[in-house]
């Protein structure tokens, strides 16, 4: 079953075609992405009417480069899979509106797929794809989750954030010390050159004794490191640009450092989420899982306590269409997709 995929909820338009047969391991056969950073970075964050303008002008020629990667045509394509939520509401009905007008046109079932779920699933479009049960860390721009997963569809909540999510942790601590966006991997470039000690920043709810997040604390911590280091500065505080008077190097170490506070809590609390299931597979998914000391120390602590963790490609790590195929496809599987469903019928899955 070719699967095609589409994803628009927010400020990358995705599309990629999946082959899903009902047994066996699925393939991607074409994937290709336009990401509106460059528009946005102007405005220093997304500008959703503008998002979802990009998006028309994408999405079909995305498409046309897909089909033609995969040497295929529309013809072939045997169902289609959008991202149906969450996400901004101007962008989604972009991928949500062509997908349902190419099925109606093809005749193919339309499947509208958790945008979460595709994220929670990407690690099994990789070389080293995980088998259930095990503990899944979604870190992404909006949200922040362990889950235990026994299965496609069988998801269980173990504890997520009660106030920002962590790649938001990133992307504000990042516009404080005057990075553009999108924060995470700037705030994460920068901190390489940094001390991670140098100050000390909050691991909120680290000891709480539940797998729960709060990042918000983070920001105000970082905020008020760098008024601090602003007021210290030769030429006094900035008005406008609060972070200008900082030197390189202690924006470098404050980035270091707020970098570490969040890779902290949340090893620690995978590893928790892991102890108290008694699993012993990770998967890492959503935007925050690209980043190198997540990854590092994730790694490295899994080692020493003979743990499996799995990531998506680096490519598939953020929004893409592959991963919404792929949902739906491992979704149709698992016998949770009605793929004999009528032409164009929009089917949402839960
Ligand atoms: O999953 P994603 O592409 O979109 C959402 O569904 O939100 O995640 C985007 C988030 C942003 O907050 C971005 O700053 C963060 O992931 N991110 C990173 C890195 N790459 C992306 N955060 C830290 N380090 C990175 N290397
Ligand atoms: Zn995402």
């Amino acid at each position: 079953m070719r699967i095609l995929g589409i994803e628009s909820s927010c400020d990358e338009t995705g599309v990629a075609l999946v082959d899903a047969g009902v047994q066996g391991v699925p393939r991607l056969l074409g994937h290709a992405l336009h990401s509106q950073i460059e528009m946005h970075q102007a405005y220093g964050g997304v500008v959703p009417e503008l998002a979802s303008r990009d998006h028309i002008r994408r999405v079909l020629p995305l498409t046309d480069a897909v089909l033609a990667q995969a040497g295929l045509a529309l013809s072939d394509v045997d169902a289609i899979a959008c991202t149906r939520g969450p996400g901004l509401a101007g962008a989604l009905l972009v991928g949500t509106g062509v997908a349902h007008a190419l099925g109606v046109a093809l005749g193919r079932p339309v499947h509208g797929i958790h945008h979460l779920e595709g994220h929670l699933l990407s690690p099994f479009l990789s070389a080293d794809p995980p088998e259930f049960p095990f503990v899944a860390l979604l870190v992404s721009g909006g949200h922040t989750q362990l889950m235990r997963v026994d299965g496609v569809g069988r998801y269980t909540l173990l504890g997520e954030t009660i106030d920002d999510a962590a790649g938001e942790a990133f992307d504000k601590s990042a516009k404080l010390l005057g990075l553009g966006y999108p924060g995470g991997p700037a705030l994460a470039r920068l901190a390489e050159r940094g001390d991670a000690t140098a100050y000390r920043f909050p691991r909120p709810l680290l000891h709480s004794g539940d797998l729960d997040f709060s990042f918000a604390g983070l920001k105000t911590a970082v905020l008020t490191q760098v008024k601090r280091l602003a007021r210290a500065a030769p030429e006094g505080p900035a008005t406008s640009r609060l972070a200008d008077p900082l030197s390189e190097q202690e924006k470098a170490d404050v980035a270091a450092g707020a970098q570490a506070a969040i890779v902290e809590v949340l090893v620690k609390k995978s590893l928790a989420a892991l102890s108290d299931t008694g699993l012993r597979r990770l998967v890492v998914a959503g935007g925050v899982g690209a980043n190198t000391r997540l990854r590092a120390e994730l790694n490295a602590a899994a080692a020493r306590r003979g743990l499996r963790v799995h990531y998506p490609e680096l490519a598939l790590c953020t929004d893409n269409g592959a991963m919404i195929a792929l949902a739906a496809g491992l979704r149709a599987q698992a016998g949770l997709l009605a793929t004999d469903a009528p032409a164009g019928r929009f089917d949402v899955a839960p």
